[in-house]
């Protein structure tokens, strides 16, 4: 069973300044919901009970979302707004045991992972990125989970992407063993277009056992400096470790940046049961 989840939180959005100067990437709201939520719903619908944040100074606003606020609880009880009150504390029930660390410096995912080590301690766990939001009907992490336990060995979210596009992601060189699913040969970090080994990216989602720590712990800096995630799996890979990618069924958006950002808006406002029919009429009408 796989209960444990790590979100590495402690990037500087720098895409989009100047909205993260001093509120958390993480925070930005998508609809009325921060992003950070939709991907914390994701985990818990996938089975995971203990979150681990790996923060940096001033991403407290997270944790506190996902805590109790009875000032906030006790004025809405006031007010009467039963509705509002239950939300609030449907949020702050989501996450069985919440625990954070910091990562002091920014000196990668890689890293960042490493942090977390001694709260992930001697378990498998799961890894989510915090730009990348997916819709599915079952949960993307819960896909890779099952893949993990049927193979026991790390599997890895991947998603066929125009060759254009792949440069700004890990890609993998995969054999592939059926239908979704490769054995991985190897993985390049954002390669340039011609010489990416396939279109299969890797998007912000993975299953890791505890040995990824030994590699991660021995590893140099690469690109910027960083301890990049890519270059641990890589030396796995290399010692002849198993590891694995699945593609995933549903439709990804990278919120990390305005165009995705914006995107990932319209694509959820749009189905919202409420707001749907509204802001598709807006829309024709712009148009
Ligand atoms: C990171 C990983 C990269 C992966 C991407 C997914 O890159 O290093 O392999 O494809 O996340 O979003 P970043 O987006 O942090 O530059």
């Amino acid at each position: 069973m796989i209960r444990k989840a790590v979100l590495p939180v402690a990037g500087l959005g720098t895409r989009m300044l100047p909205a993260t100067k001093a509120v958390p990437k993480e925070m930005l709201c998508l609809i009325n919901k921060p992003v950070i939520q939709y991907i914390v719903e994701e985990a818990v619908a996938s089975g995971i009970r203990d979150l681990i944040f790996v923060v940096s100074r001033g991403k407290e606003a997270i944790l506190d979302h996902f805590d109790f606020s009875p000032e906030l609880e006790a004025e809405l009880e006031e007010r009467g707004k039963k509705a509002l009150l239950d939300e609030v504390r449907r949020v702050s029930g989501l996450v069985e045991n919440l625990s954070a660390v910091r990562q002091k410096k920014a000196l990668g995912l890689g890293h960042a992972i490493l942090v977390a080590a001694p709260l992930v301690g001697d378990e498998p766990f799961a890894v989510l990125l915090g730009d990348d939001i997916v819709e599915a009907e079952e949960p993307c992490l819960r896909q890779l989970i099952r893949a993990a336990e049927e193979l026991r060995a790390p599997v890895i979210g991947v998603e066929r992407l125009p060759r254009e596009e792949v440069h700004r992601y890990g890609v993998i060189d995969g054999e592939p063993l059926r239908e979704g699913l490769y054995r991985i040969n190897d993985v390049v970090e954002k390669p340039r277009p011609e010489e990416a080994p396939s279109e299969l990216a890797i998007i912000g989602r993975y299953v890791f056992f505890p040995e990824i720590f030994t590699y991660l712990e021995k590893i140099p800096p690469g690109a910027g400096g960083e301890i990049q995630l890519t270059d641990a799996l890589a030396a796995m890979i290399r010692d002849g470790k198993e590891v694995y990618a699945l593609e995933l069924k549903g439709v990804r958006y990278d919120t990390g940046n305005p165009e995705g950002f914006v995107k990932a808006t319209v694509a959820l406002a749009l189905k919202d049961p409420e707001l749907g029919p509204k802001i598709r009429k807006f829309l024709s009408d712009l148009l």
